[in-house]
Formats: C-alpha cells, structure tokens, sequence
C-alpha cells in the first residue's frame, strides 16, 4: 500500500529554497485537514475530497521526513496505517502530538514514541504543549545535550536499519555531552538530499556499498550533480564513490563530521585523498568507539575555548590592584547611585570584565592559549589560512590590511563608492589610489559595483605604461550595501593573469553570513582562494592552460580586444593566491556591535606579510580589547559552525517569502516594488539570462544558476523596494513612517528606495508583521488619494514624478589633479599628500556653487580642486576626495541633491577647495 504514495511526478524538494517552511506548514495544513476530516460523514463528497488531500500530505511529508530522524520511518509506517484503516480520528491524534513535537522540539530531547497512547503520553503532551509556549523566551535557552542527527549512508534493508539505529541509541549515557539519532538513506543522491534539507545533520558516516540514483526526482540537486554520470559512478570502486561524495558533500555543508567504514582493501582506502573524512573505520570496528569518534569531533566543533577561559575566570576569586575598578562590579556594586547598572546586566558581565592577560585569559595582541585556539577556529570555520579578531570593526579591520600590505607610493585599485575607512586607510598607507566606477543604477540613486571589463582595462593602462609593478592590491566590496555579489573567483583568475601576485581585499563586511550557504560560498573570497589554488596546482589545469595560452599567443598583444574581449588564464608556474577578507561578524552573525574578523588565504603570508601585519595589527588595536566581544566572536563562531547552514538557510526563507508576498500582492505591488536581480544587474552582466530568481510556476528554482554563472547576483536576502510611487522618499519613509509610526528600524535608504536586510534573527513573524505594516502603509497611501483635492493630487503627482524621473545621474570619479599624479597615463593620485596639504588653512579656500562662484571660476579654466571628502548620506560615499578635480557632473549632481546631510560641505560656506597657488607644489606644502 505505502509504495503507491510515494510515486509523485515532481517532488516538493523542488523548492528546496523553502523546505522548512514547506515541512512546517505541511504538517500544519495535514492537521488541519483532519481536523475538519473526522467531523465529516463518512464517505460524504467534502469527506473524499479531504482524504485525498490528506493523502497527498502524507505522501509529500514522507518524501521530505525520509531525511530527518524525527518522525521515524517507522513512525511513518504507523501514519499509514492508520489512514489506510481509515482510522482518522486516531489519525489526527497522532498528528496533534507529532506536529507539536516538532514544534516543541521536544523530540531533541527525549524519546517521542508516536504509538503510545498512555498517560504518561498524555503528561508529555503536555509538557510538550508548555514548552512550545516557551520557546523563544530568553529564559528557555536550556543548557540542556545539545542534539544533532547522524546520516548514515547505505544500503540497508529497514530492519537492517532499525538495528543500526538501536545499536547507537543503546550506547546512550547520561554524561554523554551530546545526544544524537541516526537517519539512515541508501543512495549517493539521497546522502546529497539529506545534507540539503536536513539541517540537524551533523556527522555522517559513509558505509559499504551504495547506488547512485534517488528515489525521487530532485531538481534541487540539479548544479551539484552537473557533469556526473549514473553510469560512471555505478562503475567506480566503492572507495571512489565514497571519496567522490564526501566531497560533495563537504562542498555543500564543509562544517559536517564525516567518516568512512570501509570493508574492502584499507590501505589502498587510506593511500587516496581522504581528506575530508576525520576518520577510517574498518569493517571491525565497534559502534563504542564509532560512537566516541563522533562525539569528540563534534565537541572539537563546540568549543569556545575563549568564551570558557572567560567564564571560568569570572568565577575565581580575584584581588584586583590594577586597573579597571568596573572589574567584579566593585565600583557599582556599592555605589549610591550606579547600581542599576547591575540590575540591567546583571553581574556576570561585571565578573567577566578584567584586564588580566593571564590566569587562563590571554592576550589579543601576543595570543597564546585561548584567543589563539579560538582565532584557529574562526579560520577553520570560514575556510582561512589565518583568522584574527577584531574589535574595533570593520572599520579598523581594513585599515590593518591595508597597512600590513600597502606602502606608500604602492598602487591601489579601488571602488570609490568603498565603505570610507578605506579612503582613510588610503591616506594613512600613503597609497597611490586609483578609483574604479561601479555601474550606475541611476534610476534607484545607487551604484552597483565594478565590472570586471573596467578592472582589466584598467591593468591593462598600467601594463602598458610600464607601472605593473607597482600596482599592489585591488580593493572591492563584497556584497555591497544594496547586495551586488560579484564573481569573485572569475575577478580573481583573470586579474591574476594579467598581474600574477596581485593582492586582493575583500571588503566582506556584510558577507560573513556566506560562508555557510552552499550557494552563497562560492562567492566568498576565501572559498574562491582556496579552489584556485586547488585549480592552479592541478594537471588538468596546466593543460587547459597550454592550451589557452598556445591560442592567446596567436592573438596581437597591442589590441585590447585580445586582453578585454576573452577570458584570461594566469600562469601555473607564476600565480600566487593573495587574499584577504574583512568581515563585521557582527552585522550578520552573532557578535556584539564592533565584532569583526580578518582572515587571510595569502600563500606569501609567512614570508612577506607576517611581521608587517603584526605591526599593523598593533598600530590599530587596543591595549585594552573588550573580551565580552572577543568572547562573542568565538561563539559567533561555534554557532555558525553549529548551525550556521541552518540560520542562513532561514534568513533566505524569511526573505524570498517576503519576496513572494511583495511580487504577487496587487495592492502591495502599486507602491512598493521590489527590485529583482534585473533591476540591480544590467543584462551584460547577466550571462545567465535570469531575469528574477523567482517564477510564479517554478519557485526559486534559478537562483542557483543566476549564482554559478553571472558575473553579479543580488543576494535576495537584502530586499531593496522601490517607493518612488508613494510619493515620499526614502529618508522620510525610514523615519516618518517606518520608525516613528510601526517601530520598524532600517538604515539605508536612497532617494526613492529602502532596503529591508534580513539577519539569521530574522523570524517568520518578523516578515508577517512587516508585511503587514507594509499593508496598512500601502492602505493609507489609497486613502490619502482617495480623499484628496484636486490641488492636493498635484503635489502628490508631482512628488511621485519628482521621485520616478527627475534623478540626477550619479557622477563617475573625475580624475586627480595633475599636482597629485605621478604619471600621465595612469589615473592613480596621492591622496595622502592632498589629505595633508589641506591641513594649513593657506592652502584652502571655500568656494560657494549654490552662488555661482564656484562655476566661474571653471568657466576661466580653473581646474578647481576639492581639499577634503565630501560625502552625501545617502548615497554614502565621496562624491569628491582630496585631491579631486570638480566636474560639472558632480556640481549637477550636488545641486539636485535633496539629502540634509554632506559630511563636508557645508552650505553656507561651499566647498572646501584648493587654492591655485597651493597647488603648483603640492609636496613642498
Ligand atoms: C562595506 C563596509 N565596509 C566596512 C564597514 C565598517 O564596518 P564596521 O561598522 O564593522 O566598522 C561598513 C559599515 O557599514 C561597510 O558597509
């Protein structure tokens, strides 16, 4: 009976973007349907009508819990038979209990046995029943075994399977300082399956002989399974095909515990590159030491040794003569007048703030014992070389790299729409910058992000001026602000071709998150570092590389078509992997504010780079880091490695689910459009041809293409909505409507947009109540409208119109003034020495452009020449740097500007400008 249910055409795992909301409103919908099923009459229309849908439930929800521990197979044998004897009102009992389980998620912490029907039942129900209520409350977080599921993959018969899984549940104790269950599945593509949609797996153990093919057909799997063929793997040894799996699976979910049982020949298993399993079993080998094995990796992954060294501190008794009288809450703790500062924190805060570097504790700037072992996690967790924490920002973390790596008079290339501490980070390394032109969107007011053409043009003028080598790094954000992701590997390969030790910083400050997503990681610069580095020491690229290079070689190096026009490939033999990336932990994973990291993938780190980021490191650190956001980061980090796959995986369901609502809803759509991938990436960069991630008929199903191919995605969990139509900009949405009337807080807005950011806290409930403020907004616009006079709809009109179509177009960098270049043919400029000649007040002046005075002097052939940066909020970025010759662009774009904030500038004086004279020998001033 049950094998007829599982022949669907085309399973749900389809929309595997939105799997745990599919399973969770499933069951729901499925308990529902009974509900209403055993108040029916039997056999009635509307009672067949509803059987059906049960059935249809049941049979989608077996597919889906075929992955997961919890319900069992065996659990779901017993869902069967019921309905198929037609037992519904039992039925939906069962259900109840069930979907309440797994809301509770009590299943995490004791047995659920879906057959009892006692009264000890009952109690847990119960229980159950209390703690869903609980779930969320600060208080409930338990510190209860944390729990995860073990995959087990093989061919196994259920009763096989059954033993298996008994077999660990038996090794079981008390003190074990995990619990976990066992999901077992029998093919190659159903281990892939597993990983994708089941998030609490996290060990996996790879056994004897298993096929190939699914029972099911999933598109999900579509771009992880390119290129393998059913017969070649049916045909490889079981070693080969347990090898070739765990790589994949560790391209998906690189965090997962695996180990390999093999029966066959050990040591030839052995000899082959197994590095992804932590561990060979033989045949022999007991379920007791199998079952300590996976306990103590996944302890490895658990630990905080920063975070513990910190809380076992806080707990031994200290006298302190020495700074910090904050220290064990002494200072507050008889105070008169500061002690609700204990009743807010309460005191552990105050136990654990110290500035011993001893005693367990360490040192950030000499680390030793534990930041050092929790630095070594944070790289292993985000795939560096190196990791260092940061806590000072992002904003600190790229003045280090920059500093470490950059000398004065170094070229680098750079995004001028960059966050700003990197043209402070430029001034103080005394770079020779040279500023890169995102494409415009003028449309939204905002600028997308370099193309890559750009980048290699720009190589290209400094190979052939001869200034290659002076060229030292290449600067980019990794995703924007608004969430342009570039291909980062595709920027690296070709950059590295033209100039084959080129280094490169990433900008990842709200890309941390990425890391723990199979589709976002490949766009991360450590991942990209780490496969090219793999790439280049291959055979197989050397050939492809011959070749590449026998037919470029044909091709005139005079032309440009030759370097721009075509894909590059860099030298094996010459290539060095140079990368770094700066993170703010603390924007998208769990970190208090200023929690950043640094990690590097730099294959001269040793060599070249270590003493001169140890200096950099200590120019730009405190000698007093705060260790509760120390602390943080490593457990920012244990969580990511924990259940980072999890979140992120959520944090993208909360956000194509708020996608869906706002591109479907009539009322929502006439004021509030959000911008789809087409709308931030202009088609050339689109080589994939996807318009928007989402199909009303086939879900999220090509985002993943999009991702592989393009040269830019948008990551969809930054929705940004065009609200031109509301006839209110962006700055007033944000305070007037969103803060002011709904409490709802975002923070960047352009003229006529808004961006709403997900998080990995973002909550189902968090996008229903935005959705519906959104609603009520979009309701009070019609009404607005609706009871308006004639006058009183031509200032909308006009608003909107004003907010659609008038946008200035947003200015491309001019140049340097020639008194700051070096060289004709290259753009690159001294900023540092234009940052400095403007600090004697001779040298400067202001000059006024909302008088005219300013264009006069241009119309007389005055290069005029800015002496500070002048920064609108929004956009964010300088539209002038020192040193910066004004255009007319930037002076039209200043003019129709309607922001109240220019760091800068300020009106009733102008701009602040070079004075002719200051400039005929900058150096001198
Ligand atoms: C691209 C980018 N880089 C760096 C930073 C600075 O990060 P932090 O706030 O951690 O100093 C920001 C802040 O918004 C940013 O947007």
């Amino acid at each position: 009976m049950q094998e007829s249910h599982t022949e669907t055409p085309y399973t749900a795992l389809g929309f595997y973007h939105k799997i745990s909301q599919l399973r969770a409103d499933t069951w729901n919908a499925l308990k529902r349907d009974l509900g209403q099923l055993v108040r029916q009459e039997a056999g009635c229309p509307r009672a067949r009508t509803l059987v059906k849908a049960v059935d249809v439930k049941l049979t989608r929800l077996e597919i889906i819990e075929d992955y997961h521990a919890f319900p069992s197979k065996e659990d779901f044998r017993h869902l069967w038979s019921l309905f198929d004897r037609e037992e519904y009102a039992l039925l939906e009992k069962v259900v109840k209990r069930l979907v309440r389980a797994l809301i509770s998620e009590s299943y995490r912490r004791r047995h659920v046995d879906l057959s009892e029907t006692d009264a000890d039942a009952e109690d847990m129900e119960t229980l159950d029943a209390l703690n869903q209520l609980r779930r969320g409350h600060p208080a409930s977080n338990s510190s209860a075994q944390p729990y995860f599921e073990l995959l087990i993959v093989d061919n196994l018969s259920p009763q096989e399977e059954e033993v298996v899984r008994e077999a660990f549940h038996n090794l079981r104790r008390p003190e074990d300082r995990f619990v976990y269950d066992v999901v077992t599945v029998r093919s190659f593509e159903d281990a892939l399956i597993a990983v994708l949609v089941n998030p609490n797996i996290q060990a996996c153990l790879i056994r004897y002989e298993f096929p190939y093919k699914s029972k099911y057909n999933l598109s999900a799997l579509r771009n992880y399974l390119e290129g393998l063929s059913e017969q070649e793997l049916e045909n490889q040894s079981e070693a080969d095909r347990s090898i070739l799996l765990s790589s994949m699976i560790h391209e998906l979910r690189p965090e997962i515990d695996q180990f390999l049982v093999t029966s066959g020949d050990v040591e030839a298993t052995a000899s082959r590159d197994i590095r992804h399993f932590n561990r060979i079993f033989y045949r022999e080998t007991d379920y007791i030491e199998q079952h300590h094995t996976i306990l103590r990796a996944i302890d490895n992954r658990y630990r905080t040794p920063f975070f513990d060294a910190l809380r076992e501190y806080s707990k031994k008794p200290t006298g302190v003569f020495h700074a910090m009288p904050i220290s064990r809450g002494k200072s507050v703790t008889r105070s008169h007048w500061a002690g609700h500062m204990i009743d807010f924190y309460g005191i552990n805060i105050f136990l654990a703030e110290t500035s011993a570097t001893s005693g367990g504790l360490d040192s950030l700037l000499q680390p030793f014992g534990p930041i050092k072992k929790a630095q070594e996690y944070a790289a292993r967790a985000f795939g560096a070389r190196q990791s260092f924490f940061v806590t000072n920002g992002t904003s600190t973390a790229n003045k280090i790299v920059v500093q470490a790596l950059v000398k004065p008079r170094d070229i680098v290339l750079i995004d001028r729409d960059c966050h700003k501490s990197h043209h402070y980070g430029m001034v103080l390394a005394g770079a020779h910058v040279s500023y890169l032109d995102s494409y415009p969107l003028n449309d939204y007011s905002m600028y997308g992000a370099v193309p890559l053409h750009e980048i290699k043009k720009t190589l290209l003028a400094y190979k052939r001026a001869g200034e290659l080598d002076k060229v030292k790094m290449l600067l980019l954000t990794n995703c924007t602000f608004d969430g342009v992701v570039y291909n980062v590997r595709r920027v690296m390969e070709e950059c590295l071709a033209i100039k084959p030790d080129l280094v490169f910083l990433w900008d990842e400050a709200w890309f941390a998150f990425a890391s723990f997503n199979p589709t976002y990681r490949p766009r991360t610069a450590m991942h990209a570092a780490r496969t090219l580095r793999d790439r280049y020491r291959s055979e197989a690229y050397r050939e492809e590389y011959a070749a590449w290079k026998a037919e470029f070689d044909a091709l005139d190096p005079d032309d440009d078509a030759t370097w721009l026009e075509r894909r590059l490939l860099p030298d094996p033999d010459a290539v060095r992997i140079r990368a770094y990336a700066t993170h703010s932990t603390h924007k998208t994973l769990t970190s208090l504010r200023q929690g950043s990291m640094i990690h590097v993938y730099d294959q001269d780190f040793r060599q070249r780079v270590e003493a001169p980021f140890h200096e950099a490191y200590m120019t730009h650190t405190s000698t007093s880091p705060n260790y509760q956001i120390l602390a943080s980061l490593d457990v920012g980090r244990m969580q990511a490695e924990m259940e980072g796959f999890e979140l992120v995986h959520a944090q993208v369901e909360a956000a194509l689910s708020l996608r869906e609502q706002l591109y479907t809803n009539p009322l929502l759509q006439k004021y509030f459009r959000v911008l789809k991938n087409s709308d931030m990436v202009p088609e050339t960069y689109r080589e994939s041809k996807v318009d928007s991630f989402y199909d009303p008929v086939t879900g999220w199903n090509q985002m993943e293409e999009a991702w592989a191919r393009d040269e830019f995605v948008v990551d969809p969990t930054r929705v940004t909505i065009a609200i031109g139509a509301t006839g209110v900009d962006g700055d007033a949405f944000k305070n007037e409507y969103l803060m002011n009337k709904y409490g709802i807080q975002i923070n960047k807005t352009s003229r006529n947009t808004v961006l709403f950011m997900t998080n990995i806290g973002t909550s189902r409930g968090a996008i229903a109540y935005l959705l519906d403020v959104l609603i009520k907004l979009a309701k009070e616009f019609e009404t607005r409208w609706e009871e308006s006079s004639r006058p009183e709809r031509k200032i909308i009109e006009h608003r909107v119109h004003s907010l659609t179509q008038e946008l200035p177009p947003l200015p491309d960098f001019s140049r340097f003034h020639g008194a700051f270049r070096q060289c004709a043919d290259t753009p690159q400029g001294d900023i540092r020495c234009a940052y400095f000649l403007a600090y004697d007040e001779e040298n400067t002046e202001y000059l006024r452009f909302d008088n005219g005075a300013l264009q006069a002097e241009m119309r007389q052939g005055r290069d005029v020449v800015s002496a500070s940066f002048v920064i609108p909020y929004p956009p964010g970025f300088p539209v002038l740097v020192p040193g910066q010759v004004v255009s007319e662009e930037i002076l039209a774009f200043l003019q129709a500007l309607d922001v109240k904030e220019i760091h800068g500038y300020r009106p009733e004086l102008g701009l602040l400008v070079f004075t002719e004279a200051a400039l005929v020998d900058p150096a001198a001033g």
